[in-house]
């Protein structure tokens, strides 16, 4: 099983000075700055504004209502979030149909959902106006989840669009795969106007932006590296972006300019060629190539698609060695460097970026840098690797750091994520709702010891 490493003593760091050398002294210059102000300049995309530099993003608390509404759980969360100050709020994935659900409690967009969702919105926006007088740029992320489908009774239900010997047998968020259906042209036309349908209520439910995901392991990003498959959807750079360019055309058709589309993109997939997008076109071989997204982006940018989240299956994985596999492997190969991955991802980025000028970025891997992360957005856009830096379990585990950056100047390690994976296990092993069981342990704890621990919790 994988074996996340943790080589560094964050708790004997005690300036962002003292990051930056020991990073630098293990090859990793990560872009570091002590003063944070710049995380305070507003970015703009088209005529609104984003009030800071700090995006909180999609992590999704597998605790949405069966019926595919927002639970308690979920108003809770938002309202967190918004209430800590971060400028934009990238809501979790929403599935745009019941088979496309990644687990039985995933929110779905349709419109009996709609009102709640909006409900929620609205309430986090309240939150946030009065903290602080002014709302987040939200953004609803919509997804099909493809080869990482269940259903309600969390059987793992794959609907791939081509066949993955990398992939191929084990799909579910555990590990587990049912047997894969690939998707026809047919099937993938009718997600395209689900993904064009579930914008269409986004707007409705009073987001800016939607993100069409095309990340992780989800069928967008599929198609993207769909090589082998044979049609419209496989084979050419213009094939494997058709679906996306439908999607967007299709919302543009509908609602003009009145929502912002956006995209989640991985940079590269950690999935030798061909069956990973992003990477060198050499069989078996493991080395990112970032001509393709890159020539992505660029079209992207062109059809005033500009705010680009950059991702890849999991920023710890590194795009070299084992890649995506080391997740499933023993051994010394198996093992992870966390930081290697996010480093790798953070300069990925910095490539696309220098390429791409229209594009506004932003960047993925930073809670593993704990009481660090808000100096490394400063300097990441100091030094032009990014517009805004992205954070996900930071979100769970420590939602008002923002707060915290703009009246202290920094970030406090003893509320920081503390990398535990615990959030993983209570959806890994648990197939329950998540959030952050250390920091957060009013709700969290007593559900990990349930159902991780399977501890009688009463
Ligand atoms: C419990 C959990 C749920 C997640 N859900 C989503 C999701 O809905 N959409 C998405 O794009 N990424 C999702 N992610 C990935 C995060 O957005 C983020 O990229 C990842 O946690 C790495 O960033 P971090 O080191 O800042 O946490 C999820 C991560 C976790 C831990
Ligand atoms: S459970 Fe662990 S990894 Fe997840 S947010 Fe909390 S501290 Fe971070």
């Amino acid at each position: 099983m994988k074996k996340v490493l943790n080589p560094f003593k964050f708790n004997q760091m005690n300036t962002p000075k003292d990051f930056e050398d020991v990073m630098k002294a293990a090859g990793m210059p990560f872009p570091v700055d002590e003063n944070v102000d710049i995380l305070f300049e507003p970015i703009q995309i088209g005529d609104k504004t984003v009030p800071n530099r700090i995006c909180l993003q999609p992590c999704e608390g597998f605790d949405g209502n069966p019926d595919g509404s927002p639970s308690e759980l979920d108003f809770r969360r938002y309202k967190r979030y918004a209430g800590g100050g971060a400028g934009m709020l990238w809501y979790e994935s929403i599935a745009i149909s019941e088979d496309g659900r990644c687990n039985p409690l995933q929110m779905v967009i349709r419109p009996s959902t709609v009102a709640e969702i909006k409900r929620m919105v609205d309430e986090a926006n309240a939150v946030a106006v009065e903290n602080f007088g002014r709302r987040p740029y939200n953004i609803l992320q919509l997804t099909h989840s493809g080869r990482r489908s269940n259903d309600k009774n969390w059987q793992s239900t794959p609907l791939a669009v081509c066949e993955n010997p990398y992939m191929d047998d084990h799909n579910s968020i555990d590990g587990s795969s049912g047997k894969i259906t690939i998707a026809t042209d047919d099937k993938i036309e009718e997600i395209i106007r689900g993904f064009i349908d579930g914008a269409i209520l986004a707007h409705q439910a009073g987001f800016d932006a939607v993100d069409v995901k095309v990340c992780h392991e989800y069928i967008l990003r599929e198609l993207l590296s769909a090589f082998t498959r044979p049609g419209k959807f496989g084979g050419s750079f213009e094939n494997r972006t058709r679906a996306l360019f439908m999607i967007i055309d299709g919302i543009r058709k509908n609602l003009g300019n009145a929502i912002d589309i956006c995209v989640r993109l991985n940079a590269y997939d950690c999935v030798p060629y061909p069956y990973g997008w992003g990477m060198k076109k050499e069989e078996g071989v493991m080395e990112p190539d970032l001509t393709e997204p890159i020539k992505l982006c660029q079209m992207l940018v062109e059809r005033d698609v500009r705010l680009i989240d950059l991702s890849t299956m999991m920023p710890r994985y590194q795009p070299y060695g084992r890649g995506l596999m080391a997740e499933h492997e023993d051994g010394p190969e198996a093992e992870i460097n966390p930081y290697k991955g996010t480093f790798d991802l953070l300069k990925a980025t910095k490539e696309i970026k220098e390429a791409v000028p229209g594009g506004i970025f932003v960047c993925t891997g930073l809670t593993w840098l704990e009481q660090f992360g808000g100096n490394v957005t400063a300097g990441g856009i100091n030094q032009g690797w990014f517009d805004l830096g992205g954070f996900g379990r930071q979100g769970f585990a420590y939602p008002d750091f923002v707060r915290d950056l703009k009246e202290h100047k920094t970030m406090f390690r003893n509320k920081c994520c503390m990398l535990c994976d615990k959030c993983y296990d209570l959806i890994q092993i648990g197939h329950c709702q998540t959030g952050c069981v250390m920091r957060d342990q009013e709700i969290y704890l007593s559900l990990y010891r349930e159902k991780v621990q399977h501890k009688d919790t009463k």
